[in-house]
């Protein structure tokens, strides 16, 4: 017989169905004559009952069972007298696949704080809250691929060892197969050429400037992957290793890349609530009651548009002080965005033209001469979601940046290729996948939206 995930027998199956079900024991109460076992498979949040009565050749097993244990049962669908269950199953056989030791096993029924469960990545996949939220992850990076797909867009493979700092901030992990107990130099220098790729190679932070190729090719592209940084920021919102997804469109603005972001965004809070809404009310009861509602907004809201310049203004005006006082020329700190997008505009903001000085030299140069046509995508919780901009696309303003910012023509000779020959207008951004998954869910902290997070000097499993 073929086994049903818990899920399909929720929504599929109907009373008097002959079932074959297997998954992992939350639960079990026993009295005299009977014994009824909660099990789990992960298809759902909800758990399905299995009824053991006594004259059951699997009883006494299954009067054992214990928190963790598997199981596979073969039985009937009735419907359940209990309150919240639309069926349980009469067992016909309960066989134990895999006992689990209840003095060791380290979940148990009360609520575990995220600390504890980010030692035990190996076993919080069964809670509640990270089968929720592997189950959304999932779901968005659906939502992802086909609102890309659906307008046309190609989803392209860029590379994850890279030789090009794309965004020239400097905080790449080096990837080298030197032995760095005898490191071979040249006159104090690393001898490069005797290493793996015979050149300093990274970990890419972005994958941005290969898809820029690809759209000066097939005009609309996206990718989707993981990115690697080396900032030294222990907060709730910075990975080491995180997802991001970036969209390069050719023959585009920042008003039409705008657009898209505010499209993109919206689509992904409507998808989870019309896809994921058990998993969503359950992150709406235990972590932020105003999940729910807040999604419902943004999928209707119209997004604020603002300048970097009225930002600043508006909150110069405001009577708020802050750790780092605000004035034109600095990057915005967190607090700054969050006190826009929260407590100001009270929904996203897009924030667009920054200085040039504080933004990276592949962004296209306003006529000022001061700012550049960046575009941040901010929202209440999270502050930046989105970092994007348009491309500079004439060569010779491009070198000038270059210059300033003491990028070697030599090494990007391909990314400048692409402003000789046919060079357009184009645009692109880059979503943080698990500032979303944060987003959208309402958990607070970072390292509890992905499966295996990797910190400052923690990379467990
Ligand atoms: O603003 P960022 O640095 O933009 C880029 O990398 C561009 N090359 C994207 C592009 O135009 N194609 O990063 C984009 C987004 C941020 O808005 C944020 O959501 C996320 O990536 N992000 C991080 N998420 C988790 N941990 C980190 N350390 C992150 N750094 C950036
Ligand atoms: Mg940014």
């Amino acid at each position: 017989m073929q086994r049903s995930k818990i899920k399909e027998i929720l929504t599929q199956k109907k009373p008097d169905d002959e079932v074959l079900v297997q998954g992992w024991v939350k639960t079990r109460r026993s009295s005299k004559s009977v014994t009824f076992v909660q099990i789990t498979d992960g298809s759902t949040l909800q758990d399905l009952q299995i009824v053991v009565d006594e004259t059951n050749p699997g009883h006494d097993a299954a009067a054992t069972l214990t928190t963790g244990c598997s199981v596979s049962v073969q039985g009937v669908l009735v419907e359940s007298p209990g309150q919240g269950q639309k069926f349980e199953i009469q067992a016909n056989t309960l066989t134990v696949l895999g006992e689990s030791d209840p003095d060791s096993y380290p979940l148990q029924k009360k609520r575990h704080s995220p600390e504890f469960l980010r030692e035990i990545a190996h076993l919080r996949p069964r809670t509640n809250t990270f089968g929720a939220m592997a189950r959304v992850r999932n779901s968005l990076a659906y939502a992802i691929h086909t609102f890309f797909q659906e307008r046309g867009f190609q989803f392209i493979q860029t590379p994850i060892i890279t030789a090009s700092d794309a965004e020239g901030a400097g905080s790449m992990f080096q990837v080298t197969t030197l032995n760095l107990n005898d490191v071979p130099k040249d006159n104090g220098a690393v001898k490069h050429e005797d290493d793996f790729f015979g050149r300093p190679t990274f970990l890419t932070v972005s994958g941005q400037l290969e898809a820029e190729i690809f759209a000066m090719a097939l005009s609309d592209v996206y990718t989707f992957g993981p990115t690697f940084r080396a900032e030294n920021s222990n907060t709730s919102r910075h990975l080491a290793e995180f997802w991001m997804v970036e969209p390069e469109v050719a023959f585009c603005q920042l008003d039409g890349l705008s657009e898209l972001a505010e499209d993109f965004l919206k689509r992904l809070c409507s998808h989870v609530l019309a896809n994921c809404l058990e998993d969503m009310e359950f992150f709406n009861k235990w972590y932020d009651n105003s999940t729910i509602s807040t999604l419902d907004s943004i999928a209707n809201s119209q997004f604020e548009r603002l300048t970097y310049t009225e930002a600043v203004d508006l909150l110069k005006k405001s009577s708020q002080t802050f750790e780092y006082p605000v004035d034109w020329g600095i990057d915005l700190q967190s607090e700054h965005e969050r006190y826009l997008t929260e407590t100001m505009i009270q929904r996203p903001v897009i924030v667009t033209d920054y200085p040039k000085d504080i933004k990276a030299f592949y962004m296209r140069l306003n006529d000022d001469g001061e700012t550049v046509r960046a575009m941040d995508v901010l929202v209440p919780r999270i502050g930046e979601i989105i970092g994007g901009s348009q491309r500079e696309e004439r060569r010779e303003i491009l070198e000038g940046r270059m210059n300033e910012s003491g990028i070697s023509h030599d090494e990007y000779s391909w990314y400048l290729d692409l402003r000789s020959y046919g060079t357009v207008p184009h645009s692109g951004f880059g979503l943080g996948f698990e500032r979303t998954v944060q987003f959208i869910t309402g958990v607070s902290n970072i390292r509890d939206v992905i499966p295996f997070p990797r910190t400052p000097k923690s990379a467990e499993f």
